[in-house]
């Protein structure tokens, strides 16, 4: 790809091409897809937050992921495949998963499998596993469809930051350091997929996401949840590596007050002049207050899907910092939590 040296930084060439998420364009799918064949970096939406992809089976072009995102190299990053024919080449699926596949893909569940020689080691980050997942996006399908290959795709965000949902963060934060973004609007879901692994007497989430408990467990039986997947204590031996990393924070300190009688009272005793107030219209209306609005309750779909934008809101806004409220840890709300807490230090 082209990339021009100025001395210590490298800056590349990026393509913005505009795209539409339900009829992707071919031309444009191949274009990209030949980004992908090449070596080359694409930023491309899913039906969760958009990937920053390239080819999984070279670890060269996977170790662009790394440098483009800042990634510490013993993170793995999730593969993305376009049919359940392709995965099987790729990850040992067991007869379980084959099972559930219909009804879990395309869709935003991942599963930790055992990996087979034809994925790259650095996109594994030297584990034995890989997670696995086929998206439910026609653009992400396509492209990995006409690559021929799966695409090993982290949130497109530079390390630490909130997650991207929309190609205009996209191209803010990206442009210069990818080859190419598809510019295809804002994801459906605005949250990432729930991670999974098979233990001992059913599956445990090692990350809560866009599927919650609730929904997983008539299809896969009984479902694990730690404290240390909801984020509710620090990790000293992370089951999975993202577990200690910060992540998903806005470059402003946020601090929380997770119970929201507390929440309010605070913030109507308290000069709160300087800060960003993050919370539901709920509370707004409740507690009479502006705020960085995420929506109503009545539908935590929709709080996920505003919780990453708020936080860049609360960077780009006239705030020094930032305070959020908590929500019920049902359905997405699991995820919600633990993308706050993650995101956040405890007001005391
Ligand atoms: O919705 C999503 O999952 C998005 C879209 C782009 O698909 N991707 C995403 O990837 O959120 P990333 O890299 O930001 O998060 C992947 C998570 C990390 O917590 C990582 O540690 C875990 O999955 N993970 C990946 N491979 C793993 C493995 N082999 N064993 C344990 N954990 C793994
Ligand atoms: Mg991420």
């Amino acid at each position: 790809m082209d990339t021009i040296n100025y001395g210590m930084l490298s800056q590349t060439m990026t393509e913005i091409r505009k795209i539409d998420q339900i009829h992707p364009d071919p031309v444009i799918i191949d274009r990209a897809a030949s980004v992908i064949k090449n070596g080359g970096t694409v930023v491309f939406p899913t039906e969760t937050v958009y990937g920053l992809g390239a080819d999984a089976t070279t670890d060269s072009s996977v170790m662009k992921i790394y440098k483009a995102k800042g990634r510490p190299p013993d993170n793995p990053l999730i593969v993305h495949f376009s049919s359940l024919e392709m995965m099987r080449k790729y990850v040992h699926v067991t007869p379980d998963i084959e099972r559930f596949a219909s009804n879990v893909w395309p869709g935003p569940v991942t599963f930790i499998l055992e990996a087979t020689a034809n994925l790259s080691i650095v996109a594994r980050a030297s584990l034995p596993t890989a997670g696995s997942r086929i998206p439910a996006n026609p653009v992400a399908l396509a492209l990995i469809d006409r690559a021929g290959v799966p695409i090993s795709a982290p949130s497109a965000n530079i390390s630490t930051r909130p997650s991207i949902v929309s190609s205009a963060e996209a191209i803010v934060e990206l442009d210069g350091k990818v080859d190419m973004i598809l510019d295809a609007g804002m994801t459906f879901f605005g949250m990432e997929s729930t991670v999974l692994r098979q233990i001992e007497g059913g599956y445990e989430i090692l990350r809560p996401g866009a599927v919650g408990v609730e929904d997983l467990e008539p299809i896969l039986g009984k479902i694990f949840v730690s404290a240390a997947a909801r984020a509710a204590e620090t990790v000293d031996k992370p089951i999975t590596p993202g577990m200690k990393y910060r992540h998903y924070s806005p470059g402003k300190t946020l601090y929380r007050i997770e119970d929201r009688g507390a929440f309010i009272s605070y913030v109507a005793e308290n000069n709160t002049a300087d800060m960003g107030i993050i919370c539901s219209d709920e509370v707004a209306s409740s507690a009479g207050l502006q705020c960085i609005s995420l929506g109503t309750e009545k539908d935590l779909y929709e709080i996920a899907k505003n919780l990453f934008p708020a936080f860049r809101k609360l960077d780009s806004g006239p705030y020094k910092s930032g305070i959020i409220h908590g929500f019920p840890e049902s359905g997405i709300g699991l995820a919600i939590m633990n993308r706050i807490r993650k995101a956040s230090v405890p007001y005391q």
